[in-house]
C-alpha cells in the first residue's frame, strides 16, 4: 500500500535566472546567462517529490485567481497529485519567488507569498479528511496555519514532520506539538539557535538547542554538501552526502525532507531513510529548477546502483 502524506505549505511560480554575478545593493549587472518561469515553492516540491517518489501525495494549498495559478493546477494534475485541497483565493496572486542562480550552484531566493499568505483553518480542516498517513509542513505558510495544522494531526495521533524553511526568527516553536521530525538546513538551523552546525560537535550542541526549543523525536540537519546529522535525543548520526555534479541547489531541501518522510514511512528506520534523503538530495542538485529537477524513485534507484550500493 502506497504512503499517503498530505502536504500543507506553498507553492509558487519560480523566476529563474541563472546568472554569472549576482548584483551588490546599489549595482546594475548586465549578465549572460538565462531566464525561465519554472514551477517551485517548497510546498509543491516537497508534494511533487513525494509523488514521483512513489508515495501518494495530497497538496493543500492557495494558488491566486490568475494565469500562474491555473498553470500551476494543471501541472499539479499531471504530476499525479490529489488537488481537492488546492484551493483558490479569489484575492491574492499566486505566490512568486525570484531565484538568482551562480555558476556554483548556489542560489538566493526572494519570495513574494501571494495566495501562500490565506491558507486558512478552514483550508487544513477539510484537507485533514483525507486521512493521510503524515502530515508534512515547510514555514512558507502563515505560522498560525502551521500550528493548527500540526495541532488537529496530533489531535489525530498522524504523524508530523516540520522542514524549518524558511525559518522565522519569530515562530512559536514551542506553541508546536510533539512531532515526528524537525528538519532545519544550516542557515535554520543557526536562526533558531545561533549555532552554526559547521563541525560534528556544533551540530550536536545545536541539536541539542533544538531539543530544548521544540519536541520532536528526531532532529535531522540539513548539511547541504556535507549530508545531514540525525539526533534523537540520545544518539547522533552523520550521514554524508553523496559525491554529484552541482548544477542548482534549488529545491534539494524540500526532495529530502519529502525523501526522508516518505523512507521513514515506509521503513520506519530514520537512517535509512536519511541515506535514502541524501540520495533524492543529490540527484536533485545535479538539474536545474526546482520541480524539473526531481528524481523519480527509479532515478534513485538507478543512482544507488551506480554508486555501487545497494538500497
Ligand atoms: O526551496 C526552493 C523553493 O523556495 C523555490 O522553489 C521557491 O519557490 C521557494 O519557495
Amino acid at each position: 500500500m502506497k504512503k499517503r502524506i498530505l502536504t500543507v505549505s506553498s507553492a509558487n511560480m519560480d523566476f529563474l535566472m541563472n546568472v554569472m554575478q549576482i548584483p551588490l545593493a546599489g549595482q546594475t549587472v548586465s549578465s549572460p546567462g538565462t531566464y525561465s518561469f519554472v514551477p517551485g515553492g517548497k510546498g509543491a516540491n516537497s508534494a511533487v517529490a513525494i509523488s514521483r517518489l512513489g508515495g501518494e501525495s495530497i497538496f493543500c494549498t492557495r494558488l491566486g485567481n490568475d494565469s500562474n495559478g491555473a498553470l500551476l493546477r494543471a501541472i499539479y494534475e499531471r504530476e499525479g497529485l490529489d488537488t481537492r485541497f488546492v484551493f483558490t483565493d479569489q484575492a491574492a496572486p499566486t505566490g512568486l519567488a525570484a531565484i538568482m542562480v551562480e555558476p556554483s550552484g548556489q542560489n538566493r531566493i526572494i519570495v513574494f507569498p501571494g495566495s501562500n499568505n490565506c491558507v486558512c483553518e478552514d483550508d487544513i480542516e477539510s484537507a485533514m479528511l483525507s486521512r493521510p498517513d503524515a502530515l508534512l509542513m515547510h514555514m512558507e505558510i502563515p505560522s498560525s496555519a502551521v500550528i493548527t495544522a500540526a495541532r488537529y494531526a496530533s489531535e489525530k495521533n498522524i504523524p508530523i514532520i516540520i522542514d524549518a524553511g524558511p525559518a522565522k526568527k519569530d515562530f512559536p516553536l514551542d506553541r508546536l506539538p510533539k512531532l515526528k521530525i524537525f528538519s532545519p538546513n544550516e542557515t535554520e538551523t543557526e536562526i533558531f539557535t545561533g549555532i552554526s552546525p559547521g563541525s560534528p560537535d556544533n551540530c550536536l550542541r545545536a541539536s541539542m538547542a533544538l531539543s530544548r526549543l521544540v519536541d520532536a523525536e528526531y532532529y535531522v540537519l540539513k548539511l547541504g554538501d556535507r549530508g545531514c546529522y540525525i539526533y534523537d535525543g540520545k544518539y547522533y548520526h552523520c550521514l554524508p552526502a553523496y559525491d554529484t555534479n552541482v548544477v542548482d541547489t534549488t529545491a534539494a531541501g524540500d526532495a529530502f525532507t519529502a525523501a526522508l518522510t516518505l523512507e521513514y514511512l515506509r521503513c520506519g528506520d530514520i537512517v535509512r531513510a536519511g541515506k535514502f534523503a541524501n540520495a533524492v538530495g543529490a540527484v536533485t542538485v545535479s538539474g536545474s529548477g526546482a520541480l524539473p529537477s526531481l528524481p523519480t524513485g527509479s532515478d534513485i534507484a538507478q543512482f544507488i546502483r551506480d554508486k555501487g550500493e545497494k538500497i
